[in-house]
């Protein structure tokens, strides 16, 4: 009996001791290394109620909120956090953010950082030694789960489809469960709006470009997008061309959302629709250390520690192949490097190519070959305006006098004959280096006489150049370039 009622007292008492419990500071995920870019938050737990003080290194933060977000971690959030409930301050949690990116990477093979719910995206799993034992998480809300990835042998890359998404944020990580060894984060967000804005690399990097693009589930007929920071215009592009900010800083972290123009695809009558996409913060985080590789091909990096060792690789057609110590350089191609660890690693170098003497020589009879055909269309046109007049008249004067008609009537069968040939010969070798549509363009202003032609071809070359800039600068530190390249399966894909 007495017992009891020492067990009544307690439990009458059990929650002013709770409230007098000493909060812990908790970190989600519970990441081993922290990199660059990673995406955290710290929770204050223990007493619910009160205000909550935050420590960065006994200097006061700004939030009063029981979760602190790191958005984008950089070295600069390291240190020894601690929180503070009701006068009670938790013991520090110590945090490191290395100035190294992972040694894998994870990239969205199919989908885009921003989905519609219930969708779902393909990601694809890259590591040079291979990845045997490696496992991937997800965090749903406040759900971490596993996802067990079939490793067969030692892969290098391995491509996989998680479960629907179906909360606003979902972020994927992988790693070694037998090693150190981990992967960025993927991080997709769901928008249940017809229009989404997608940017690449998200969250940005300093010093380098975030490219902007507004899409429309189902259709890819846009007229007009729209970008906005915060509520103010800051970029109107014609059609579904991205923006691209070329130099991310400080000053350009902002909330920022695209209005596009559209219409559908079997869509008849002649109104377009305009919608907004949702609202996405942009983070901007420091730069992991970046590898630089020489013309001569050489690789170094003054920011490394010396014990890192140096790779190079090759790029191959959707991919970058690690090339062996052994192997050489001296194949014509396209490299690039980077300093190792046995965790971590530096973000790849610029890429340089390499041509050997048969790629030179192939260049140079291809760039020969397109000045005879433009040089053949010229003459051609002169002498189509301004030759052929005189010409005609000096023979039909000169077959006149001889008073040969036949003889004249196959002069001038053989010259519209000869005039056609050259025709085409232009267009069997435009049809070989230029779009569909490029190409009809040109064949018309051709026709057209004059200088047209010419102009209309050099128009078209600018476009073919600016295309390949596009996708290349895009190219994210390290994941952004796969989720552009896709672009071109999406659009196929969201047709109905
Ligand atoms: C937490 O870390 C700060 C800064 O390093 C230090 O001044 C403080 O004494 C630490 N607090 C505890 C309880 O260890
Ligand atoms: C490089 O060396 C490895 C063994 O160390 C060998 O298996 C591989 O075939 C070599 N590669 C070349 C291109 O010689």
């Amino acid at each position: 009996m007495a017992g009891g009622k020492q067990l009544l007292l307690l439990a009458a008492f059990l929650p002013l001791i709770r409230c007098q419990q000493t909060p812990t500071v908790s970190m989600l995920p519970d990441l081993k290394q922290v990199f660059p870019g990673d995406l955290l938050f710290l929770t204050c737990s223990g007493s619910s109620t009160g205000e909550v003080t935050w420590y960065l290194n006994d200097k006061v933060l700004k939030s009063k909120d029981k979760t602190l977000k790191i958005a984008a971690a950089e070295p600069k959030d390291s240190g020894s956090y601690s929180c503070e409930i009701n006068g009670k301050r938790s013991a520090n949690l110590s945090l490191t953010v290395l100035e190294y990116a992972p040694s894998a990477s994870l990239t969205i093979k199919t989908g885009h950082p921003v989905m519609r719910t219930q969708m779902s995206v393909i990601l694809k799993l890259e590591n040079d030694e291979g990845l045997k034992g490696w496992v991937c998480r997800v965090k749903r809300n406040e759900v971490i789960k596993k996802i067990k990835l079939k490793v067969n042998d030692n892969p290098v890359s391995l491509s996989f489809q998680p479960k629907q998404l179906n909360v606003m944020e979902t972020v994927f990580w992988c790693f070694n469960e037998m090693g150190e060894s981990r992967s960025n984060q993927v991080i997709i967000r769901t928008s249940d709006k017809r229009v989404s804005m997608e940017m690449y690399p998200l969250p940005a990097v300093a010093g380098e470009s975030l490219t902007l693009k507004c899409l429309v589930w189902g259709t890819n007929k846009i007229s007009q997008s729209v970008f906005y920071k915060g509520n103010s215009v800051f970029e109107t592009v014609q059609g579904s061309e991205s923006h691209k900010i070329q130099t991310m800083t400080e000053s350009e972290v902002g909330s920022y959302k695209c209005e596009a123009t559209y219409k559908y695809v079997d869509q008849t009558v002649s109104n377009s629709h305009t919608d907004t996409s949702d609202t996405q913060d942009v983070p901007v985080y420091a730069s992991p250390v970046r590898a630089e590789l020489s013309d001569n091909m050489g690789c170094s990096c003054s920011r490394c520690d010396s014990s890192m060792l140096f790779r190079y690789y090759k790029k191959t057609e959707d991919s970058w192949k690690m090339l062996d110590s052994n192997e050489s350089l001296d194949s014509s191609g396209t490299y690039r490097c980077r300093a190792v660890m046995h965790n971590m690693r530096t973000l790849p170098s610029r890429s340089v190519t390499k041509s050997s003497f048969s790629s030179v020589l192939t260049i140079s009879v291809v760039v020969i070959l397109i000045i005879l055909v433009v040089c053949g269309i010229l003459i051609w046109l002169y002498r189509k305006r301004r030759g052929s007049e005189p010409l005609y008249e000096d023979v039909r004067q000169k077959r006149h006098g001889d008073n040969k008609e036949p003889e004249y009537d196959t002069i001038q069968l053989e010259a519209a004959g000869g005039r056609e040939r050259k025709g085409g010969e232009y267009e069997a070798l435009k049809k070989e280096d230029m779009k569909e549509g490029e190409y009809h363009t040109v064949g018309v202003e051709g026709a057209s006489g004059g200088d047209g032609g010419y102009q209309e071809l050099k128009k078209g070359q600018k476009e073919e150049v600016y295309h390949t800039v596009g996708d290349h600068v895009a190219a994210g530190p390290d994941g952004g370039y796969e989720a552009l390249k896709r672009e071109k399966c999406r659009s196929k894909i969201m047709k109905p």
